[in-house]
């Protein structure tokens, strides 16, 4: 089930060509944790990026923590899963060895750095011979929690999931993952471990288990926002409080951000859904890449699609990669919020470098070209300091581990935003809703 798959496309075939040619061979140089914030690495063309040491934000937090959802995450453990500290320790391991990449010069931890709050800081992530993808690196903090993995959802489970950036070869560029395996199984102290954790030797399975019991152990909350709700009133700024609010009133963003369209939702900020906001889509011609995307996928197995979010322009497609449908044109799931302060930049294609640029796009209810805009995007006619409010919310939803970094990031973006607002249109954002044009064939 973890093979890759036998149809392929001509895309596949020369990206893996490209993969074995450009291939350098050279161990990257360690990076730490006290990586200067919002200014990632230059990288050496052809190189893939430095390779993040596993330090004590790696390590599994307790669970002893504001705001944390206990039943909630007794719901999300798949049944049976091992969740021990022998798996989770050997995930850890996993999720920092570049030895599971074809040339050992990438592990998962180069794109979800625990330095980065396990983002890149890249618009989009960089992965075997410097080969630049076409989305931007999601954390995995609170990654158990989500309905679906990816912006587009196209796969439900951790495990799932930990299959495919190895194979790809945009990101670990391994033959196969029996490729990976066959490179860590000679290693006494692994076999010592999967033996430990599970019983039997180096395997697959059990490795892409590993990976996701260390996954699930990533849980982040404890943050001021949480120590808000529990009834500490100076945990968040007047700032901040006025932010919540308008989130869920004026700024209309727990219409997605929330479980439920009425409810206030304090936990993952996320409805598990899909919705096209506008980004990336002018950029691109859709049309006629829907319609290749129709006839290259038609009968395109998981590996495909993969490929073609990751490693083709098609990727602007979103959802509309897996159901084909015209209304998933450019969908992308709704993100958690939480730490979003340490993971700029933003969106499914880093477009966006500050919070202020978030929020200036949702405020001119942006997409006047785009007939598939989710009818709940408008203009929000929010004012100057309506804006800073919400950053200020945002800003509260940074885990304590994460504060120093956090305020560093606040101040970098803030002063960004006072010289370049590239984002703002204050006339539309006063102006009537936008006539949605309508959906062209396909
Ligand atoms: C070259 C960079 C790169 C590497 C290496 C990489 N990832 Fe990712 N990861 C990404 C990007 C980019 C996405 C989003 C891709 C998409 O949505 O199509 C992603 C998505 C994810 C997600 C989904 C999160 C969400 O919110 O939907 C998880 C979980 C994840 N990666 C875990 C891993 C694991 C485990 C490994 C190692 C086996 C790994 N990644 C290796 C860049 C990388
Ligand atoms: C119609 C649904 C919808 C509404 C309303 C909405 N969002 Fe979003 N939000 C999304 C989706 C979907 C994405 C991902 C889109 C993409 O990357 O293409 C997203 C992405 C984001 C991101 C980027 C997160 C990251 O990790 O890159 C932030 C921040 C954000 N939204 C904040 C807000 C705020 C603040 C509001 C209210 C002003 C709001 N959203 C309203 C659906 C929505």
């Amino acid at each position: 089930m973890y093979r890759v798959g036998s149809i392929r496309t001509l895309a596949t075939v020369i990206a893996i060509l490209c993969a074995c040619v450009c291939r350098q061979g050279l161990a990257a140089p360690d990076s730490s944790e006290e990586a200067a914030f919002g200014s990632p690495p230059a990288l050496a063309p052809g190189q893939a990026p430095p390779l993040p040491k596993a330090g004590p934000l790696a390590r599994p937090p307790s669970q002893d923590q504001a705001g944390f959802p206990a039943e909630l995450t007794k719901a999300v453990i798949p049944p049976g899963s091992p969740l021990t500290a022998a798996v989770a320790s050997l995930g850890e391991r996993l999720f920092f060895d570049s030895r599971l990449s074809g040339d050992g010069t990438v592990s998962c931890a180069t794109c979800h750095d625990p330095a980065r709050a396990f983002t890149d800081g890249q618009p989009v992530s960089i992965g075997i011979g410097g080969r630049a993808g076409q989305r931007n690196a999601p954390t995995i903090l609170n990654a158990l929690y989500n309905k679906t993995q990816f912006w587009d959802g196209r796969v439900n489970t951790l495990e799932e999931q930990a299959a495919l950036p190895i194979t790809n070869p945009f990101e670990m560029g391994s033959a196969s993952i029996a490729d990976a395996v066959a490179r860590i199984a000679g290693d006494a102290d692994y076999q010592q471990q999967f033996t430990s954790a599970f019983g039997r030797g180096v395997n697959a399975r059990d490795l892409l288990t590993a990976v996701a019991t260390y996954e699930r152990t990533l849980v982040s909350f404890d943050t001021p926002f949480d120590h808000f709700v529990v009834g500490e009133q100076n945990a968040i700024s007047d700032a901040a409080k006025r932010g919540w609010v308008s989130f869920n009133t004026k700024a209309r963003c727990n219409l997605c951000h929330a479980l439920t369209d009425n409810q206030r939702d304090v936990t993952v900020f996320t409805d598990n859904d899909f919705h096209n906001i506008g980004i990336g889509i002018i950029r691109h011609q859709v049309v006629p890449l829907a319609i290749k995307a129709k006839r290259e996928l038609a009968h395109g197995q998981l590996p495909d699609i993969d490929l073609a979010a990751i490693t083709s322009e098609t990727s602007v497609l979103g959802r509309f990669l897996l159901t084909k449908k015209d209304n998933d044109i450019a969908s992308f799931k709704t993100p958690d919020l939480r730490n979003v302060l340490v993971t700029a930049p933003y969106f499914h294609d880093g477009s966006q470098e500050t919070l202020w640029d978030v929020v200036d796009h949702y405020n001119k209810g942006d997409g006047l070209a785009d007939p598939w805009l989710d009818e709940d995007i408008q203009p929000l006619a929010l004012t100057e300091p309506e804006i800073d409010d919400l950053v200020a919310f945002l800003a509260s939803l940074t885990s304590p581990q994460y504060k120093e970094l956090g305020d560093k990031e606040y101040a970098r973006q803030l002063a960004l935003s006072k010289v370049n607002r590239p984002q703002r249109d204050t006339a539309r954002a006063f102006g009537p809703k936008p006539e949605r044009p309508k959906p062209p064939p396909l």
